[in-house]
């Protein structure tokens, strides 16, 4: 069952986004050259717990894991897509870098992802990030009432086609809110039109997950994913409420 929010729930949800839409903004101005990614993981620890909100990743159990997560943010860098572990490794020029990152305040969940390139990036690394970006915009647009779950997919797979990268296989965004994964499974890649009808109250996580190489996709020993060929991802994430009106962005 999709959980259909109230206004009052949704605007629980959006406290616990702009507690860290705030935090992660922080993080990604620290994300230079020489800092550790331990750094910003305790940054982020601080400044979640100083806004009165909760790391929500940290003791989660996610699906395919052997054992509850042990920090606030998730650090993953070039072939790493999601679930990078934030330790001692410190930024190095040219590196991509993927932050995501949960809150739960007064009960309610908001997830979001960022990637950054740090100092001089490829081209092709540009183009990577901004079409992953400007694939997330593009499905945000249209998940609106009276279109389909579906559409949010179809929308991220066809920009990504285009511009001549991947969707990796395996990893989908969520349903979200009392908890930090609800129903539904968010595929990025779909038929136009099909699957369930998107209603006002849906609060959805979306997060493209692009390769600049192979779709497939292999665990590291730290239970991160990555590019089975070591080839550049990115990751952007937001949560976001379905209204009557418009579609709101509660991570930004
Ligand atoms: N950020 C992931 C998601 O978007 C969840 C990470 S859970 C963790 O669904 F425990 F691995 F951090
Ligand atoms: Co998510």
């Amino acid at each position: 069952m999709v959980k259909i929010y109230s206004k009052g729930e949704i605007s629980k949800i959006a406290e616990s986004g702009k507690i860290l839409a705030e935090v992660l903004n922080i993080i990604m101005q620290e994300a230079k050259i020489g800092a550790s990614l331990k750094y910003l993981d305790g940054l982020a620890f601080k400044l979640i717990k100083e806004a009165g909100a909760e790391p929500a990743f940290l003791g989660y159990k996610p699906d395919g894991a052997q054992k509850p997560y042990g920090a606030t943010i998730c650090a993953s860098i070039n072939d790493v897509i999601v679930h990078g572990f934030p330790g001692d490794y410190k930024l190095k020029n040219g590196d991509i870098l993927k932050i995501d990152c949960g809150a739960r305040y007064q009960g309610f969940y908001s997830d979001s992802a960022i990637t950054i390139g740090i100092g001089n990036i490829s081209k092709e690394a540009e183009l990577l990030i901004k079409t992953t970006k400007n694939a997330l915009e593009e499905a945000i647009n249209i998940a609106i009432v009276g279109n389909h779950l579906e559409d949010i997919g179809f929308t991220i797979n066809k920009i990504v086609k285009k511009a001549g990268f991947k969707i990796v296989k395996g990893l989908v965004g969520h349903g979200i809110g009392l908890k930090l994964h609800e129903e539904p499974i968010i595929y990025n890649f779909g038929k136009k039109g099909q699957g369930l009808e998107l209603k006002a109250g849906m609060v959805l996580a979306i997060e493209p997950m692009v390769s600049s190489g192979s779709d497939n996709i292999i665990q590291k020993s730290d239970e991160s994913w990555a590019t089975a060929d070591k080839s550049l991802s990115a990751h952007f994430e937001h949560t976001v409420a379905i209204t009557e009106n418009r579609t709101e962005i509660l991570t930004k």
